[in-house]
């Protein structure tokens, strides 16, 4: 790990928190592993980003429609899906002082892949034959169990749960199977012809045995999924253009191509005929996935099928003939996203003789499209002219901060620290008791230059936008 990316890490951690974007889950009690609150300033910055995602893949397309699913679903749902058998992680636990590992990874990091198919004695075959190159990682002792496989899916319960023979509920382990039940509803009542898709922005719970590297890896996620709906076999141009278009999304909002690749997974997932991730370069982690592409083949609907009994196919309008589609999913997590985007915009720079930090954020992602303040918050003519503004502003564009807290230069370093792209200031000149021709003029300060222009009150929008 490279002490320059680890510190960028922590920094853009404690910014999140600083600034009212991020908070440990449940902090006052210690914590919770794994789960994160969003601030006041995060909550804008997550819907922003899903409002973007949103438009991006349903109202910029045809076909495309949203759905919302329930979170809790049959418990044969998650047998039918192969998450109760399939979803889990390889664990082994240190006989000296307990810490559990995930072997699969262990085993990858001295060069030996676990495919996921893979039974527990398989791999239990490999993690033997490597043992005397696995420490562990707390106390560095070889003492290991064999290795067991862990469910990820997170149990509940519903109704009279005291009561015997009463099935566990699950929590999503993923979102898309709400749609997957609901593609008959979509058909019978929409009548969208095939190809289409569903999407849907919805909880995931996984309980990962080791939550780590802030939003990167949590329990608790938000997952934005697209599903595309083919006739079998007609999946590869539209997986080539899905993936294309998922990318070049993430340089729409301003993400930095260099910061972006994509992976072709070795390994595939149980569901799986072809696997891509898009990576982004995270700070301390490097290149990682973002979001996972996925042909998923008929396999979902088919086992769908199989365990509800329910006819899933679909019949062409035109020729009669049934089938089940196959299925082309984007998915990615939300926090995920939300951290790529910070870490993309995060910026230590100079800036009038001094570092300042800057989140050189897309105009449409900002918590605040503008902030207004008046240059002395003692003066009541100015609050007055400021307050008119921001009162204009604030109708046009929604969020807009009022701040006039401390000097203009501290009002600039915060607001550059949440990204807001441009503050107005409403001075002495604007109510023409300098130089009467600045009247009605005020300073609008660039967040990326922070070059000052003087602009006429009634030609503000026109400019902010
Ligand atoms: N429905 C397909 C699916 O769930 P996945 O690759 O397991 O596929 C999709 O997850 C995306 O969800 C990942 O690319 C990642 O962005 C996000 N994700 C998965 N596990 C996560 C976790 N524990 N914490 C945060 N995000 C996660």
């Amino acid at each position: 790990m490279n002490e320059k990316t680890e510190s960028r890490l922590e920094k853009i951690v404690s910014l999140c928190k600083r600034r009212g974007f991020v908070y440990p889950g449940s902090e006052i009690y210690g914590g919770l592993a794994g789960v994160f609150d969003y601030g006041p300033n995060g909550v804008e910055l997550l819907n922003n980003l899903k409002r973007a995602w949103w438009k991006a893949n349903v109202y910029d397309k045809e076909n495309y429609y949203g759905l919302d699913s329930g979170m809790f679903k049959h418990p044969k749902v998650w047998e039918a899906s192969g998450h109760t058998s399939g979803f889990s992680d390889p664990l082994a636990e240190c006989r000296e002082c307990n810490t559990r590992i995930r072997v699969d990874k262990e085993l990858e990091r001295v060069g030996i892949t676990a495919d996921e198919k893979m039974s527990e004695a398989e791999i239990n075959k490999l993690f033997d034959s490597a043992r005397e190159k696995i420490a562990c990682p707390k106390c560095g002792q070889k003492n290991f169990t064999s290795a067991k496989a862990f469910n990820l899916l997170v149990k509940s319960n519903l109704g009279d749960f005291t009561s015997e023979g009463n099935d566990p509920v699950y929590l999503p382990g993923e979102a898309c199977q709400g749609v997957y039940l609901n593609f008959k509803n979509v058909v019978d009542t929409m009548s969208p012809k095939l190809p289409f898709g569903l999407v849907q922005i919805g909880k995931a719970f996984r309980n990962e045995i080791s939550p780590r590297n802030f939003l990167f890896r949590t329990r608790e996620m938000e997952q934005a999924d697209t599903q595309f709906f083919v006739k079998p076999n007609e999946n590869e141009e539209a997986f080539k253009r899905i993936k294309q278009e998922r990318y070049d999304w993430y340089v729409s909002i301003g993400i930095k191509p260099e910061n972006l690749r994509f992976k072709q997974h070795d390994n595939l997932v149980f569901y799986a005929k072809d696997a891509w991730d898009i990576e982004y370069n995270f700070p301390t982690l490097g290149f990682d996935e973002l979001e996972g592409i996925h042909d998923r083949t008929d396999y979902d609907l088919s086992q769908h099928m199989e365990f509800s009994g329910a006819d899933l196919r679909y019949t062409d309008p035109e020729t009669g003939e049934k089938y089940i589609p196959w299925i082309l999913e984007t998915s990615v997590g939300l926090g995920r996203m939300f951290m790529a985007v910070i870490s993309d915009a995060y910026h230590e720079e100079e800036m009038d003789g001094n570092i300042r930090t800057v989140l050189k954020l897309h105009k449409d992602l900002s918590p605040y499209r503008v902030a207004v303040s008046p240059l002395l918050k003692n003066k009541p003519h100015l609050v007055e002219k400021a307050r008119e503004v921001f009162t204009v502003l604030k109708k046009e564009f929604g969020k807009v901060a009022w701040d006039d807290n401390g000097n203009v230069g501290k009002r600039y370093r915060r607001q550059d620290e949440i990204g807001t792209p441009h503050c107005v200031v409403i001075d002495f000149e604007t109510l023409g008791e300098e130089n009467s021709e600045l009247k009605d003029t005020v300073t609008v300060r660039d967040r990326d230059t922070g070059e000052q222009k003087r602009v006429a009150i009634d030609e503000l929008i026109e400019y902010l936008k």
